[in-house]
């Protein structure tokens, strides 16, 4: 078949990559020429400059030229499509709403091109990147008023997670597609082929309104189960003695029902798509004038619990942030990626920023050119010229009086010997993964160990620790060790 993927970002590129890969003819547009360039030459960095994601700079370099196509100039290549997909960016704007701005330049320009098409083919319009739920319909209207004729509209949400977009590709957990017509529900099902009567991929056929829904549900659910672990687990195992976290999420999640995703309990849920589209739906269903009190909660808990290990370092380690230096390790929203959107990092260094830090000395395995383009512009804010960029662990830790674990790159799991080598006590450890298994060597190094989810252990004698405030009120608590992740 001949399809047209419309926006080549981190859902069109791996799309039209791995259609290709099924033999379809697959012509991949953007507005962006030097993306597109970098595409075309099917060099592995140039590509991954872009959109980052194992495997698929391998997959875009075999099919180049044969069924993969990169194009600017989307006018000469319309005719004869059969299916055109949406993969268009669609940024949250202040109130939560979606900025459909590019969207809808992308589909009048469509529509332009359509509604002068020689050839009256079937022609199925599908949005895939996620949508405000009656997208497919204002998708119909604006085809209507620029006269094009003979086609249909389909919602097909993506649902792959970051750093997983091929193997997800390949082998999706679902397939939904929301159409109106018979008709429509063929095409996609020959695109589909290899995946429909599929024994382990649920193929699911229903209204495009439904379909976008779909997206909603499942994605604010996630962030449900995160914000529960976060908000209710980890709180029990910070204020209660002797409640062992990983033991507790061992116990709960044995039960088939409840999911073992989003025990992991950390310093909240970053990335592109959980806030964007939580913030979204609560403004779609108040506008439907439905109450949406269970969604705010979700997203006030995880908000808050991107900087909550600050309060804690303040309020129960009593660490004084005026003037000090802290390492902020992992900057990425989560390991594997170099993507620093809505990442818990923003936060953490905001909120040790405004507390009156001397110095941050950050470290990414991946993510520094990122953190570079979000923090060295002083124009921005004057307060970033405090942030420096370290090549290694060790090299951001030198010289500093905390550190913040902010991303749970597996690397992180040996910093506790690192930490000994390069730091001396009176030192916090603030730990938003668990990562550290061999904590306790810290602690009775003398390091002040505080996690999410557990109490603050203590290293260095609460009484006379220079670093805190009038001394410490929180009296040693050895025996409540606990093992993490
Ligand atoms: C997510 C959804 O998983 C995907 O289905 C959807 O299409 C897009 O949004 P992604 O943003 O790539 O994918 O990341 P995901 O792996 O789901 O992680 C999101 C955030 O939650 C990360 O910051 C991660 O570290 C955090 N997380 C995840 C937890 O804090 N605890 C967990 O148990 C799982």
């Amino acid at each position: 078949m001949k399809i047209i993927v419309i926006g080549t970002g981190y859902v069109g590129l791996p799309h039209a990559a791995v259609l290709s890969e099924y033999g379809h003819e697959v012509h991949a547009y953007d507005i962006d020429a030097t993306r597109i360039a970098a595409y075309q030459s099917g060099d592995a960095d140039s590509i991954e400059r872009y959109v980052n994601e194992p495997g698929l700079a391998d997959i875009v370099a075999e099919n180049l030229g044969r069924y993969l196509f990169f194009t600017t100039d989307i006018n000469g290549i319309v005719e004869g499509t059969d299916v055109f997909f949406l993969c268009i960016n669609t940024p949250p704007n202040r109130d939560g709403s979606t900025d459909m701005s590019y969207y809808l330049d992308a589909i009048h320009h469509l529509g332009g091109l359509l509604g002068q098409r020689q050839n009256q083919q079937r022609v199925v319009l599908v949005n895939k990147s996620t949508v405000p739920i009656g997208t497919a319909r204002l998708l119909e209207s604006v085809m209507r008023e620029h006269g094009v004729e003979n086609f249909g509209v389909a919602s097909n949400p993506e649902f792959l997670a970051q750093g997983n977009a091929v193997e997800g590709s390949r082998r999706p957990d679902r397939i939904v597609i929301g159409a109106d017509t018979a008709e429509d529900m063929q095409i996609l099902r020959r695109l589909y082929s290899q995946f429909v009567n599929h024994v382990r991929i649920r193929y699911l056929e229903t209204t495009p309104e439904t379909a976008e829904a779909i997206k909603y549900v499942s994605n604010t659910l996630l962030l449900t189960y995160i914000s529960f672990w976060n908000g209710v687990g980890a709180r029990l195992a910070e204020a209660m003695p002797n409640i062992r976290m990983e033991d507790l999420k061992v116990g709960v999640t044995a039960d088939a029902r409840i999911s073992t995703w989003g025990s992991y309990v950390s310093n909240g849920a970053g990335g592109s798509c959980f806030g964007k589209d939580i913030q979204s739906l609560i403004y779609q269903l108040n506008r439907a004038g439905r109450k949406t009190d269970i969604l705010q909660a979700v997203y006030n808990i995880n908000e808050y619990q991107k900087t909550y290990l600050i309060d804690r370092a303040i309020h129960e380690a009593h660490f004084n942030f005026n003037q000090k230096t802290v390492a902020v390790l992992g900057l990425s929203f989560k390991k594997r990626t170099n993507d620093m959107r809505d990442s818990a990092a923003l936060g953490v260094v905001g909120a040790l920023l405004s507390r009156g830090v001397r110095a941050i000395r950050a470290y990414d395995p991946l993510a520094m050119d990122e953190a570079r383009r979000s923090w060295f512009n002083p124009d921005k804010n004057h307060l970033f010229e405090r942030i420096s960029y370290h090549e290694t662990a060790v090299e951001a830790i030198d010289g500093t009086d905390a550190l913040y674990i902010s991303t749970d790159w597996e690397e992180f799991r040996g910093l506790a010997r690192t930490i000994q080598a390069t730091a001396r006590p009176p030192y916090l450890v603030m730990d938003g993964r668990r990562m550290l298994p061999d904590f306790d060597m810290l602690v009775s190094a003398g390091y002040d160990y505080l996690p999410v989810g557990g109490p603050l252990l203590h290293g260095w004698p609460a009484s006379d620790a220079p670093y805190r405030e009038n001394g410490s009120t929180a009296a040693p608590i050895a025996e409540l060790r606990h093992v993490p992740a």
